[in-house]
């Protein structure tokens, strides 16, 4: 017994495996599929059809077996899930344009993740990628059903099948975004690989359902009047995804305010104080899931400071602060923030103190061409001429 101790100890203390891989051990698996926003370029114009993306050999690589599995028994999905990881880049560089860390990604390699090392550490930016890749999965495949793109849903029909009531003065009617076939979805596809087994896949699986809550709670109602030159004699609504961009704002709202949750004691503690059984978040939605599936969502993460509230479903969490992001460190993946712009008037993230981290930065005047004084000449083309304006840039020493 105690032979066996000191070899277990040694074992630790010795490193096998360079720092790098069991921090890639740590991630969770569920990332690669991310890849798939910049795979196949710089050949994938859009639009493609979705049977050359379902070809290309640098999208297969991205996808774990099972992912490929939902692609091929769901002809269009791969189409959408594409164009729900750009929305999401697209998005989270929109949010942290005036940050320090503001959402850089990487050519797709293989092996390589798209937004790079950062995710191998369980920070707040970590938190905010796993939420927003997962929402856009679920946004866009839910509204790809509604336009007909992918063959295996459509538009949702099932408020319609209720009994009408007597109180509204309208009716269910039209095309609903599905967005239970794109949550349920986002569920099998997205989460794949993160089994919840450690605390930074309960970590990634929190974040990826609370990504999914905001794009279900933003659900809206459209109404449209019928009859005689509009009177409105009949009315039908249907239920329709929010602009991505609500959701953006909504995320980074909890990212401002994302819950630090507990690293120790935790992961081997099933039922312990750490991890109490929870069916809130339980599977309405759920698809065939096996019993160990259902359970994969059934925990409560413990708050790191113990007078703070236990996360909800849709706060962010995340386990370690974040690194500075002041200087460049290419074994964390951080750029830093040389030669960035700031803003020397304002005292938030996006100012010069703080965006240079106190190093100081340059002022310039430089000359901007844009588009200037358009004119729309009948019919139909817009002419503008170019104007130089003088603007003052500060950029980070
Ligand atoms: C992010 O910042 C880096 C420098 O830190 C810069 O090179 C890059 O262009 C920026 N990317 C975006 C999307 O703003
Ligand atoms: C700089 O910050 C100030 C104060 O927050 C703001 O009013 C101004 O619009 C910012 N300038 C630019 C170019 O973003």
């Amino acid at each position: 017994m105690r032979l066996w101790m000191i070899l277990g100890a040694l074992a630790v203390a010795v490193p096998a495996i360079p720092a790098d891989i069991s921090r890639n051990k740590n991630r969770g698996r569920g990332s690669m599929w991310w890849g798939i926003a910049k795979a196949g370029e710089p050949n994938n114009l859009l639009p493609m059809s979705p049977a050359s993306l379902h070809m290309d050999p640098t999208v297969y690589a991205t996808l774990r077996r099972k992912q490929r599995r939902l692609a091929r028994e769901n002809p269009g999905v791969l189409m959408a899930v594409a164009r729900g990881a750009n929305q999401a880049i697209m998005e989270c560089q929109h949010q942290f344009r005036n940050r320090r860390w503001n959402c850089s990604t990487k050519n797709f390699l293989r092996g390589k993740n798209l937004f790079g090392k950062i995710v191998d550490r369980g920070c707040r930016e970590t938190a905010f990628i796993y939420a927003i890749t997962s929402a856009a999965v679920t946004h866009s495949i839910a509204r790809a059903c509604s336009e007909g793109t992918i063959q295996s849903c459509s538009c949702d029909y099932t408020h319609q099948s209720r009994a009408p009531s007597q109180v509204r003065d309208w009716e269910w009617g039209g095309c609903s975004d599905n967005i239970g076939y794109g949550f349920k979805f986002s569920r099998e596809f997205v989460d794949t690989g993160e089994r919840g087994r450690n605390l930074r896949e309960k970590m990634n699986l929190h974040n990826n359902e609370a990504g999914r809550a905001h794009v279900s709670s933003e659900m809206r109602q459209e109404c449209k009047c019928h009859g005689m030159s509009g009177s409105c004699t009949v009315k039908t609504c249907w239920m329709r995804l929010p602009n991505f961009r609500i959701i953006g704002d909504n995320l980074k709202d909890r990212f401002d305010g994302a819950s630090r949750v507990m690293v120790s004691n935790s992961d081997r503690a099933r039922n312990g104080n750490a991890i109490v059984s929870n069916s809130a978040s339980n599977s309405v939605h759920g698809p065939r899931q096996g019993l160990g599936r259902r359970h994969r969502y059934n925990f409560q993460l413990k708050p790191y400071n113990p007078e703070h509230k236990p996360p909800g479903a849709k706060d962010l969490v995340y386990l370690e602060p974040s690194p500075p992001f002041c200087e460049k460190n290419p074994k964390l993946g951080i750029l830093g923030t040389h030669g960035r712009q700031c803003n020397d008037t304002s005292i938030g993230v996006d100012g010069c103190d703080l965006m240079c981290c106190g190093r100081g930065y340059k002022t310039q005047e430089v000359i901007v061409v844009e588009r200037c004084a358009c004119t729309f000449h009948w019919c139909c083309e817009v002419k503008c001429q170019l104007c130089r304006t003088k603007k003052t840039i500060h950029t980070c020493l």
